[in-house]
């Protein structure tokens, strides 16, 4: 089985983070997002791997994934001109499936329970596709599956993005499928927003008599498009720090009380770290920072006076401000200086922004 990621898109809502970059390479605890899900493919024993890339700085993902060499998978890339929908880019990866089943797996998707369980589900069924579903409070933001009340094992519609929606059960950005879809495709129509939908598609396979199974997934999953889903993510991720190591980022870093911290980073003695934080290498944090809980703070940053709490600070930041930073994102590079008493700030700082308060 191959795997397919999609790192496309254009990310609009993350703006102006994904002006300098696409959206599937912001970190989260310090690691790509797209990175969780090479793992989690790897991990249910995928070693090939097609990356669809986009009109988003392309080459700053071949530059992080390069051959997939370090990540112990060979990647092809699959280029895609313009956003069409999911659809359209899965539809680009024909020659690259051949006839063999695959999974689908949205870069910006984080989820809690790795695929052994549901990979080894598909192999052994005659399923054309299997979908994953999670309950979700707003389920109007979602594709969403509705199931048979008379026999709730069996999805009889997904649709996208309903208005009234008959479930709260969202389709998750992990697809199991095989290359029937590809013919399905062929005859999609783009919808209302001009896209191919995914939702479209795997409805229209059902309809033609093919069969979808479904899993409901256990423990979180995240969809990152806004700011706030990604201090979410941040924080579900953290809070696993201690209990699922495959969350951190180097071998090097020490963890304790939940707390990472990577190797050649001090800290002052006035300082403190609330855990469950993450910290990078080479970064000096004082005098007189307070930081935590729920912060990850990348590679080689200097922070001085400051508090932030529920935050994502990513590499090369210089902070030294008497400002309580909260639910903030701070791009790589950035500078924030201030004179001011302190106060509570939010920000949501672009690459190598410069912030004089
Ligand atoms: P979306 O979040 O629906 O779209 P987007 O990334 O363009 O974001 P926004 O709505 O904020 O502009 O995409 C879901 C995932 O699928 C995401 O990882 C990007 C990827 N994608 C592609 O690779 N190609 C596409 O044509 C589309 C629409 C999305």
């Amino acid at each position: 089985m191959k795997g397919i990621i999609l790192h496309g898109g254009h990310g609009t809502r993350l703006r102006p983070l994904t002006h300098t970059g696409p959206k599937q390479l912001l970190p989260i605890a310090n690691k790509p997002m797209s990175q969780y899900a090479l793992e989690d493919l790897k991990t249910a024993g995928i070693t090939e791997v097609g990356i669809i890339i986009g009109d988003v700085y392309p080459e700053k993902v071949k530059e992080y994934y390069g051959t997939g060499e370090k990540f112990g998978v060979k990647i092809s890339y699959i280029y895609q001109a313009e956003p069409k929908g999911i659809s359209h880019a899965i539809r680009l990866c024909k020659d690259f499936i051949g006839d063999d089943k695959f999974i689908v797996y949205l870069g910006d998707n984080v989820l809690r329970k790795n695929l052994v369980d549901y990979k080894k589900k598909f192999e052994s069924s005659d399923s054309d596709a299997m979908i994953l579903l999670c309950e979700v409070n707003e389920p109007q933001r979602f594709g969403i599956a509705e199931l048979d009340k008379e026999n709730p094992g069996k999805i009889i519609k997904i649709m996208e993005k309903p208005k009234n929606p008959p479930s709260n059960l969202a389709v998750i950005g992990i697809y199991f499928l095989n290359p029937k879809i590809f013919e399905i495709i062929d005859n999609l129509k783009p919808s209302w927003r001009g896209e191919l939908e995914i939702t479209d598609a795997l409805d229209m396979l059902m309809k033609k008599g093919n069969k979808i199974e479904f899993d409901t997934v256990t423990g979180w999953w995240k969809d990152t498009g806004t700011p706030e889903d990604i201090i979410h993510a941040n924080k579900l991720v953290l809070d696993s720090i201690g209990t699922e190591n495959q969350f951190l980022v180097d071998e090097d870093s020490k963890i304790k009380d939940s707390i990472v911290i990577g190797s050649g980073t001090e800290i002052s003695r006035d300082s403190f770290v609330t855990g469950p934080a993450i910290i990078g290498k080479n970064c000096k944090i004082g005098p007189s920072v307070r930081l935590g809980p729920y912060i990850s703070v990348g590679d080689n940053c200097i922070l001085k006076n400051c508090n932030i709490e529920e935050s994502i600070i990513m590499a090369d930041c210089k902070i030294n401000a008497k400002t309580d930073l909260s639910t903030s994102i701070i791009a790589h590079g950035s500078e924030i200086q201030d004179n001011q008493i302190p106060k509570k700030q939010q920000f949501l700082l672009g690459e190598r922004s410069n912030l004089k308060i």
